[in-house]
């Protein structure tokens, strides 16, 4: 047998005969009932996995792993290390640890009048009880969102909003390297603007910075425990939503991701061993944060529904305390796999080029190295490799899918590694590369990377109440296919490599994000008459984005004092995630003769990359005039 013989079977198969592929993976679930369907197609596009079949999420991520005969069980397993640099603690739950908390905290959150299908956001930083959040909404049939930490009250306001939370579970603080972060305020200042008015509160006090609680509405997390009753796991549909996560789309306002229960947990099972190459009762970590996909997938559900150790880290991979914080996780706590940003890497070789600091550490539980959340760049792909004398697998990957669309499926069969590709499609994944007439292209060739319908289970039925937005934003332009929004390439062996986004969504530290959104914010600015926004390339990461001001006329106030203003409106109405930091004021922006605003054009230039001048050009001079400004602010330096 040839390399890649086994994973083209399995891919092969997978595609040629979904229902039974996959029904054959589900045997790893626990069902309360089994499905009628694997796959229900009767509402295409709106396809629907294991239809029909009951389960709960939280039962397979805890619950079947405490119970069983002694001897066969895992209820002594450590499910959840929590490592904590910023606050100098660290602490494991076993698998029944965690099952008896997560049920209190469940009956606390039930006798708060949260029912199966009821929404809850969950804001909080990356502490066990988070993760217990998680897992307590699921156990009720209740739908999670959790809205990540860098975002600020207006983005909170906003998702409030659209899938309308009966309950907000939040903690006092998170905490940054350089500050605390007041999560309670945010909170307060997001329910206020919310046209969706929430009752209740429940709040983690955390030691670092006491909350004030607003009276008749907040409830104290540790009172309401104390006071509840375990609550046992409510059976749900498995095309019931387990959470909805918002990601950023082409316009200012985010769209809401819907992970049905059934596939979800059928998928992650599966990639755990296949993808990961990770056994039960292994450790496995993943260095993202519950706020995106990858730490809902790979903190939480993937390696408990498994049956793994999951290492939830409360840190960063440099100045907590050093570019070996890393090492020391993995050494001390034995983790055999790592699944982290490039992002994280390129700060680590930045600090410690040379790894030296690796040397202080025992790494030899440890196998493989993960990345994903932007592009592997071979640099630093090839870095990684070298130092740790382990596979570097970079997989694709994206908050619509659930889990990843491209890997290197070393726990099935290791293929060569092509550093800057994703390697290979997984299992259901039909990925073609397509022209702008939506027709396939030949090897080599880069356009826009789209997947056959139906994608594979635990990718995305839908929108939160947005089934038209659903269609509109991905399955419209190339009919049959999904859109993923990325473009790329897949060469002669069927190795995929992602270049860039389509579309306006930027990558700044693996964290996505909308160039439409920034420029919804800075045009809010009194002073500011037309802007543009780019993402230009960063070292460290990856891109961040760039702004560009035409001030309205007769407006005569220093540059920098507005600059700071827009800075500070990014902040105070995206978050400090956006790491908005910069924006030229010029007289006018590039467009084209239809007034389309010529950002690639812009971004080429300030990336130093080759451009030509477009055909459709409104008035060539201006691209001039952007190129001198650029240059003076230090940007399209060889140009
Ligand atoms: N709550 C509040 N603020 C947060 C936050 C959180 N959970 N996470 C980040 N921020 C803030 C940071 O404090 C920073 O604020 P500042 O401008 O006041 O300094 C800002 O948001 C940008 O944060 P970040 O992008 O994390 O930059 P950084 O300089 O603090 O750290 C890296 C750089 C590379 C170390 C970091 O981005 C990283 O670890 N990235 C990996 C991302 C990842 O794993 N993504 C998941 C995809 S797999
Ligand atoms: P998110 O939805 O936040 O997970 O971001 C998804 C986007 O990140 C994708 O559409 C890609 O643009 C980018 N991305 C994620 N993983 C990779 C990867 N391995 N290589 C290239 N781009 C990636």
């Amino acid at each position: 047998m040839a390399v890649g013989d086994i994973y083209r079977a399995v891919h092969a198969r997978s595609l040629k005969d979904p229902e039974g592929f996959w029904a054959e993976q589900a045997q790893a679930i626990d069902w309360g009932k089994r499905w009628d369907k694997v796959l229900d197609s009767s509402r295409a596009p709106f396809y629907r996995w294991f239809a029909g079949g009951k389960l709960n999420a939280c039962h397979n991520a805890l619950d079947r792993h405490v119970e069983g005969a002694p001897g066969s069980n895992r209820a002594d397993q450590t499910a959840l290390i929590y490592d904590s640099p910023v606050t100098g603690t660290k602490k494991s739950f076993t698998y029944r640890e965690l099952r008896d908390r997560v049920a209190k905290l469940a009956g606390a959150i039930a006798s708060q009048g949260v029912a199966k299908g009821d929404r809850v956001i969950i804001y909080m930083p990356m502490i066990p009880e988070a993760v217990m959040a998680m897992l307590a909404c699921a156990r009720l049939g209740a739908v999670h969102s959790v809205v990540f930490g860098g975002f600020a009250a207006k983005e909170l306001a906003s998702r409030i909003d659209d899938c309308q939370p009966k309950l907000i579970l939040t903690a006092s603080c998170g905490i940054e390297p350089a500050r605390v972060v007041h999560y309670k305020p945010m909170i307060d200042q997001a329910v206020e603007m919310a046209r969706h008015k929430v009752s209740k509160v429940v709040v983690f006090q955390r030691p670092q910075a006491e909350a004030t609680m607003i009276e008749g509405r907040d409830v104290d997390w540790n009172e309401a425990v104390a006071a509840a009753t375990p609550h046992g796991c409510v059976s749900v549909q498995a095309t019931d939503p387990l959470y909805i996560l918002y990601t950023s789309g082409t316009t200012g306002f985010p769209k809401g991701v819907v992970r049905d229960t059934g596939g979800y947990c059928v998928a992650l099972q599966w990639t755990m061993k296949n993808l990961y190459g990770v056994k039960p009762g292994e450790v496995y970590w993943c260095a993202s944060d519950i706020g995106w996909v990858v730490g809902h997938s790979y903190i939480v559900y993937g390696p408990l529904i498994y049956g793994a150790t999951t290492i939830l880290y409360e840190g960063k991979p440099v100045g907590t305390p050093d570019a070996g914080a890393f090492w020391r996780v993995i050494s001390e706590h034995k983790a055999v796999a790592l699944f982290t940003a490039p992002t994280a890497f390129r700060a680590i070789k930045r600090e410690d080029p040379e790894g030296k600091l690796l040397k202080k550490y025992d790494l030899s539980s440890f196998r493989t190295l993960f990345l994903a959340g932007e592009r592997g760049d071979p640099p630093t792909v090839q870095w990684a490799q070298k130092l740790l004398g382990v596979p570097v697998v970079d997989h694709w990957w994206q908050t619509e899918t659930g889990w990843s669309i491209c890997g290197n499926f070393v726990g099935l069969e290791p293929m060569p590694i092509k550093p800057g590709s994703t390697s290979v499609p997984a299992p259901g994944w039909h990925l073609d590369v397509l022209d702008e007439n939506g027709h396939p292209m030949k090897p080599g060739e880069v356009g826009a990377l789209a997947g056959k319908l139906p994608l594979p289970p635990g990718t995305f039925p839908t929108l939160w109440n947005a089934d038209e937005r659903f269609k509109q934003a991905y399955l419209t332009e190339f009919p049959g296919y999904y859109k993923t929004g990325d473009a790329g390439f897949i060469d002669q062996e069927g190795y995929v490599s992602v270049m860039t986004r389509v579309d306006d969504v930027i990558n700044v530290a693996g964290h996505r994000l909308s160039t439409g959104q920034i420029e919804e914010v800075l045009g809010a600015h009194n002073d500011v008459a037309e802007c543009a926004v780019i993402g230009v390339a960063d070292e460290l990461k990856g891109q961040v984005p760039l702004g560009f001001l035409v001030l309205k006329s007769g407006v005569n106030r220093p540059h920098e004092e507005i600059r700071n203003e827009v800075v500070q409106m990014v902040r105070d109405r995206i978050g400090p995630v956006a790491f908005f930091k910069s924006a030229l004021v010029v007289q006018r922006l590039p467009k084209t003769r239809s007034g389309k605003i010529l950002r690639g054009t812009i971004q080429k230039m300030a990336d130093n990359q080759p451009w030509t001048m477009p055909a459709t050009i409104e008035d060539p001079v201006v691209l001039d005039e952007i190129e001198g400004g650029l240059k003076s602010a230090g940007y399209a330096a060889k140009t």
